[in-house]
C-alpha cells in the first residue's frame, strides 16, 4: 500500500503521514481504507446501497434530487462552529481573505431551519449547535455529503469557544484527543442497549501544521493540548455557578489541576465525537477554539462583549490562514 497523503504544508521534524493515509489506516483498522485513489471516500454503511434516496434531512438535502457533486464536488474544506451568525460571518471572513467573490452568503440547507450552511469558493461553514448531540447529527449528515458529492481529501475544522486550563483566556487550543466526562479518551455512544467506546484522537501530523501557521500569527499564543468535551456547561464541567451544584470549591479545583497535571488545555462539548466520527468516516479534522476563562480563576465568562467577539476571530485567523497556505502551495 503506498502513501497518499496529499500534504498541504511540509517539514522534516513532523509527523511523516496524516492519520487518513491509507499505509496507517491499513496498520490501524486491518480493513480497507475509505479514501479511493482519487481521494474521494466511501461511506461504510453497507445499509445505505439499499437506500432509492437518501435524505439529509437536517440539511433539507438529498442524493437524488439534488446534484451534489456539481453542487459540492469541489469542497475542500468544511469549518463548523456553533452559532448560524458566527458561520455566517466565518463564510464572509474567509471569501475576503481569499478574494472570493461572495456579498451576502446564501444558506444552502433547503427548507431545514435547524442549521445553516453557506459555502464559498471550495468552503463549505456551517453551524452546529451546542454539544454533541446537536453537533453529531450535523457532523453525519456532512460527511454522508462530502462523500455523495465526491470531495476530494476534504478537511472538516470545529471553530469553538472553551473555558481555558491554567492558560491565559484569549489563548486558542488546538485538540490532540479528547476526554470525555469520566477522562477516557473515547466518544460513548449507547447503541442498541450497549455502551460503545469510539477512541478519539485527532490527527497530528494536521496539528503539527496548524499549531505552525497559529504560531505566525501575534497577538495571541496557541496551545496543543487535550480537551474535556462535557455533556453540560454547569457541573459537567465543574462549575460552581450552576443552579445545582453538591461539591466544593476544593473539589473543583482538585479535578481542575488533576486535568492540568493530564496536560488537558481546556473544557468544550464537542470534541469527543468530532475526533470519533471524523476518524471512523477516515477523513481529517481539526477541533481549534479559543479560551473565554481560566477555571483556575473562576467560572463566570466576565469579558466585555466587544473582548469576546475579538477573541472568538482567533481560530477563524487561524483556519483562514492554513487555507490560505493550500492555495499559495496550489499556485506554485
Ligand atoms: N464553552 C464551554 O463549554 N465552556 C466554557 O467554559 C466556555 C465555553
Amino acid at each position: 500500500m503506498k502513501c497518499d497523503c496529499d500534504y498541504i504544508l511540509s517539514n522534516e521534524d513532523w509527523d511523516p503521514h496524516y492519520q487518513n493515509c491509507s499505509t496507517i489506516w491499513n496498520k490501524n483498522y486491518g480493513t480497507p481504507s475509505p479514501k479511493n485513489a482519487d481521494g474521494t471516500f466511501n461511506l461504510t454503511n453497507k445499509h445505505l446501497e439499499q437506500l432509492d434516496v437518501d435524505i439529509l434531512y437536517h440539511l433539507g438535502l438529498d442524493n437524488k434530487n439534488y446534484d451534489l457533486p456539481k453542487m459540492f464536488g469541489d469542497v475542500k474544506f468544511v469549518c463548523m462552529g456553533g452559532t448560524k451568525y458566527r458561520m455566517k460571518e466565518f463564510a464572509s471572513y474567509v471569501a475576503k481573505a481569499l478574494n472570493i467573490e461572495c456579498k451576502d452568503p446564501v444558506n444552502l440547507t433547503k427548507h431545514s431551519h435547524r442549521y445553516a450552511m453557506y459555502k464559498v469558493g471550495p468552503i463549505i461553514s456551517v453551524n452546529h449547535g451546542i454539544g454533541i448531540p446537536s453537533m453529531s447529527v450535523l457532523l453525519q449528515e456532512v460527511i454522508k455529503l462530502l462523500s455523495y458529492a465526491k470531495a476530494k481529501d476534504p478537511i472538516i475544522f470545529r471553530i469553538g469557544t472553551c473555558g481555558g486550563l491554567d492558560i491565559p483566556p484569549g489563548s486558542v487550543v488546538i485538540s490532540s484527543y479528547a476526554l470525555n466526562g469520566t477522562l477516557e479518551k473515547t466518544y460513548d455512544v449507547p447503541v442498541l442497549g450497549e455502551m460503545r467506546k469510539i477512541p478519539s484522537f485527532f490527527d497530528n501530523r494536521l496539528n503539527q501544521e496548524i499549531l505552525h501557521v497559529a504560531s505566525e500569527v501575534k497577538g495571541f499564543t496557541t496551545f496543543i493540548g487535550g480537551t474535556m468535551a462535557a455533556d453540560d456547561f454547569y457541573r459537567g464541567q465543574g462549575r460552581l455557578d450552576g443552579p445545582f451544584c453538591d461539591y466544593t470549591e476544593e473539589d473543583k479545583l482538585s479535578f481542575i489541576n488533576k486535568l492540568v497535571k493530564m496536560g488537558v488545555k481546556n473544557i468544550e462539548m464537542e470534541a469527543t465525537a468530532f475526533a470519533a466520527m471524523t476518524r471512523e468516516a477516515g477523513l481529517r479534522s481539526a477541533d481549534i477554539c479559543v479560551t473565554f476563562v481560566n477555571r483556575l480563576k473562576g467560572d463566570q465568562v466576565t469579558p466585555t462583549k466587544a473582548q469576546l467577539l475579538e477573541w472568538q476571530e482567533r481560530p477563524m485567523l487561524v483556519v483562514t490562514k492554513y487555507i490560505s497556505k493550500y492555495y499559495e502551495r496550489l499556485s506554485k
